[in-house]
């Protein structure tokens, strides 16, 4: 079944590690406007530069280019998305809805993941990912199973993000408080909001969501 869904939360909530489980569980594409954003930066190309320095503060990058990304992506096609990260305005959220129209799509879904922001802090301040295939860690909760080494590829290139740091972390909050929280009411407005407790168990979580969307 195609499906297209929205996950959405603050910063640490979660949004990436279920996305990359619902991608192998039913083969949907992940649309992370954040990794898009970081290949960008790498690249070294003029948008890349500018925008590294936004997200580095822990500010939103412009609607006008994360709207652009994602148009980008929905032209190529797929069989159902997942919305990792985006829409985080209402002006991304109306564009997304037009987006989807044009291309004959629906949103079937938005997942709201819910977590507190102490333990907002300690995912953020605690996460490394592979620099070889994307696998998230955590210090604490998911640590590698050999120091240094990846368990997914075994890539010794373990990092951690510019932006993962208490000081861009409360910017990320504030932001997501005040630009991109109203989506909630949006979606609910719509019929299309469902909650999950994101503090669960990582295959709680999972669970919960196929939950979610069953119904
Ligand atoms: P982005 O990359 O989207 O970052 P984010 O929203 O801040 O979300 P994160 O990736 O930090 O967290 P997550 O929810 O994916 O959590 P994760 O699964 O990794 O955006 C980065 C920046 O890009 C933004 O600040 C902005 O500048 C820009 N940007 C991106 N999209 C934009 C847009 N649409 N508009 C404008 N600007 C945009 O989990 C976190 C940690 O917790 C991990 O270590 C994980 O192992 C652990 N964990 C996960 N689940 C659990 C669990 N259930 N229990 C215990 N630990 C868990």
């Amino acid at each position: 079944m195609t499906i297209n869904i929205i996950l959405l939360g603050p910063p640490g909530a979660g949004k990436g590690t279920q996305a990359r489980r619902l991608v192998e569980e039913r083969g949907l594409v992940q649309l992370s406007t954040g990794d898009m954003l970081r290949a960008a930066r790498s690249s070294g190309t003029e948008m890349g530069q500018r925008v590294a320095e936004v997200m580095d503060r822990g500010q939103l990058v412009t609607d006008e280019i994360v709207i652009g990304l994602i148009r980008e992506q929905l032209a190529k096609g797929g069989n159902g998305f997942i919305f990792d990260g985006f829409p985080r305005t209402l002006a991304q959220a109306d564009a997304l809805g037009d987006l989807l129209a044009d291309t004959g799509m629906s949103l079937d879904a938005v997942i709201e993941m819910q977590v507190d922001d102490e333990a907002l802090v300690r995912r953020i301040t605690g996460r490394f990912t592979c620099g070889n295939c994307g696998e998230v860690y955590h210090d604490e909760t998911k640590p590698t199973a050999q120091a240094g080494v990846c368990d997914v590829c075994g890539s010794t290139d373990l990092k951690r993000r510019a932006d993962d740091n208490e000081d861009s972390l409360k910017t990320r909050l504030l932001e997501y408080y005040k630009k991109t929280s109203p989506l909630i009411g949006y979606y609910y407005a719509k019929d299309k909001l469902a909650q999950v407790d994101g503090l669960a168990p990582m295959d709680q979580v999972g669970a919960d969501i196929a939950g979610a969307l069953e119904a």
